[in-house]
């Protein structure tokens, strides 16, 4: 009966009609409110942020409603031009004088492109389920262990709560709204760390507060800001809330920080937080079994050098699934190290082979390179899959650049993605497809089964791609291009000249083959 009952309301147009729940997280109060947009969503004010070479807003919306978004350009007279990405969603919008109205009956990521105003990125996360309950017995409240919410004073609260809820199995470290200093965390064996809508932790910015784990040649001394304790198992982070990097002004000082290090565990799993200006690479699954990560927002400014989104390093099993990651250096990128050499001295474990990692649903805007595997292949990386994504602009879009290291890349599909701009040139490459081998000083490797399919070049880039190894013996060997549409074109690319990919000594096996053709096109075809 009950279950009738259900099924009557989900299918009653009643029920469609009705709004959905909307919440706008509270802007911190060290954010200033964006001067160039406003936003209402649904006749509700939603909280703009204004940032670096962007702005953005973060929202989360109940699915399966058709919610209104009203964007208004407040320094403009009226919208003559307009671009709302990732492309592939086609998006319709109209314009009304200075404000661009469109709904979305799912929550998305979305880049908004207004007259030559900087981007708009909203952000809009589905409704938190699971929220716990700050009153339970299992739930370690950081205020009562002596965390300071007005972002005042560096302390130990965060740390000490984390360290009592390590003692309890199964327990949660919750971060009420509010702004947090916190120095070096790490999150105890079966714990979870929940931020709620407007908590941010902020990292200070001196080398003083934190521990120095490594120096990296280039760059300098930098640390791990947030990681799992080693060998530990289902250690999960999650929530609505903020992890603010303060990259720019850290790396202004000479240090450098990842904002969260999941290392040396198993069963991780990271869902809803935002990850904001890291000084290094923000996110970086590090020697870890079984990881899921999604809803995962990263807002790196694009004038900090090295500050990759998500990087999967020497790890297996792991998922990042619904995400967008704005960086000036990569987006998103697959890694192998040497040991004990500068930024892996802190690593818990021996060189591992990477395994069977997955990246769907992914919206990249970068500097650098879009979805790469590289440029460290120092130990073999194996069955890695980058699919149903996008690419809002890039120097290259999708990638295996195999720099640093004797070992092998190999199975590797990037499917079903579209890349909407190229720029820039990042160590001289500027192409849609990068494919090759290069001598970086630590030996050399080969790369073998790469699968690219399904992909809408929208540019080519402003230099020829490469599917190139290194020599007779250090070769790409192995890569199907299926279905590759370059620009608007309505059939895909038959020839490597069609694609521009001029460069291709030292590879053997490259096929074309567009059989697939009216099977799996798949939602990213559209004209
Ligand atoms: C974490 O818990 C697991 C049991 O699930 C145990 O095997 C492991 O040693 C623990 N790790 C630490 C660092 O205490
Ligand atoms: C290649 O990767 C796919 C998943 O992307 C996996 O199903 C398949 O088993 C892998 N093949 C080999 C030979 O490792
Ligand atoms: C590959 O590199 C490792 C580590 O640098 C080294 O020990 C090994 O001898 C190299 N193997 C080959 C075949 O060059
Ligand atoms: C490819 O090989 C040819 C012949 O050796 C050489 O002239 C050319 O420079 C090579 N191209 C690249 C991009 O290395």
């Amino acid at each position: 009966m009950l279950l009738n009952y259900f099924l009557t309301i989900l299918s009653s147009p009643m029920a469609v009609m009705t709004l959905g729940k909307v919440v706008s997280h509270p802007m911190p109060s060290l954010y200033e409110q964006s001067r160039l947009f406003d936003l209402e969503v649904d006749g509700e004010k939603m909280h703009t942020v204004s940032y670096a070479q962007y702005d953005y807003a973060h929202l989360s919306m109940d699915g399966g409603h058709s919610t209104i978004f009203r964007v208004t350009a407040l320094g403009e007279e009226e919208i003559t031009s307009y671009s709302i990405s990732p492309h592939r969603l086609n998006i319709n919008a109209r314009v009304d004088g200075n404000e661009l109205i469109f709904s979305l009956a799912e929550p998305r990521y979305l880049i908004i492109k207004i007259n030559s105003v900087k981007e708009f990125v909203v952000l809009v996360d589905p409704t938190e389920t699971a929220v716990p309950n700050i009153k339970d017995d299992d739930v370690y409240n950081v205020l009562d262990y002596g965390a300071d919410n007005t972002g005042e004073s560096l302390n130990d609260g965060i740390q000490n709560a984390l360290d009592a809820a390590g003692k309890h199995p199964g327990s949660t470290v919750y971060v009420p709204k509010g702004l947090y200093l916190a120095p070096n965390l790490k999150i105890r064996n079966h714990t979870s760390l929940y931020l709620a809508s407007g908590a941010v932790l902020r990292f200070t910015g001196h080398s003083a507060d934190y521990e120095t784990m490594y120096t990296k040649s280039d760059l300098g001394p930098g640390t791990w800001w947030i990681q799992t304790e080693f060998d530990s198992t289902d250690i999960k982070v999650y929530g609505r809330g903020v992890l603010d990097g303060n990259g720019k002004y850290t790396r202004d000082n000479d240090f450098m920080n990842d904002i969260l290090v999941p290392a040396g565990t198993k069963n991780f799993e990271c869902d809803g937080i935002l990850v904001r200006d890291s000084g290094f690479w923000a996110v970086t699954p590090i020697q870890v079994e079984d990881a899921t990560l999604t809803n995962i927002k990263i807002l790196n400014r694009l004038d900090v050098t090295q500050d990759d989104g998500i990087d999967v390093v020497e790890s297996q099993r792991v998922r990042v699934k619904r995400s967008i990651a704005i960086a000036n250096d990569d987006s998103y990128s697959t890694k192998t190290w040497p040991y004990k050499t500068g930024t892996t001295v802190p690593y818990p474990y021996p060189p591992r082979r990477q395994d069977d990692v997955v990246f769907d649903d992914c919206f990249a805007w970068t500097g650098c390179m879009g979805f790469k595997v590289g440029q460290g292949v120092h130990e073999h990386q194996d069955n890695i899959r980058f699919q149903n994504s996008a690419i809002y602009k890039a120097g290259v879009g999708i990638a295996v650049h195999h720099l640093f290291g004797n070992s092998t890349a190999s199975n590797i599909t990037f499917e079903d993605i579209e890349i909407e701009r190229l720029a820039g040139s990042p160590g001289g490459f500027a192409s849609w497809l990068l494919l090759i081998i290069q001598e970086g000083g630590r030996g050399v490797g080969s790369v073998e089964d790469i699968v690219v399919r399904n992909i809408l070049a929208r540019t080519q880039g402003s230099r020829p791609g490469f599917i190139q190894g290194y020599n007779d013996k250090v070769k790409v060997d192995g890569v199907t291009l299926s279905n590759i549409y370059m620009y608007a074109n309505a059939t895909p690319a038959t020839t490597l000249e069609e694609m521009n990919i001029l460069n291709t000594n030292y590879s053997e096996d490259i096929d074309i083959d567009n059989s697939l053709l009216g099977g799996i096109v798949g939602p990213i075809i559209h004209t």
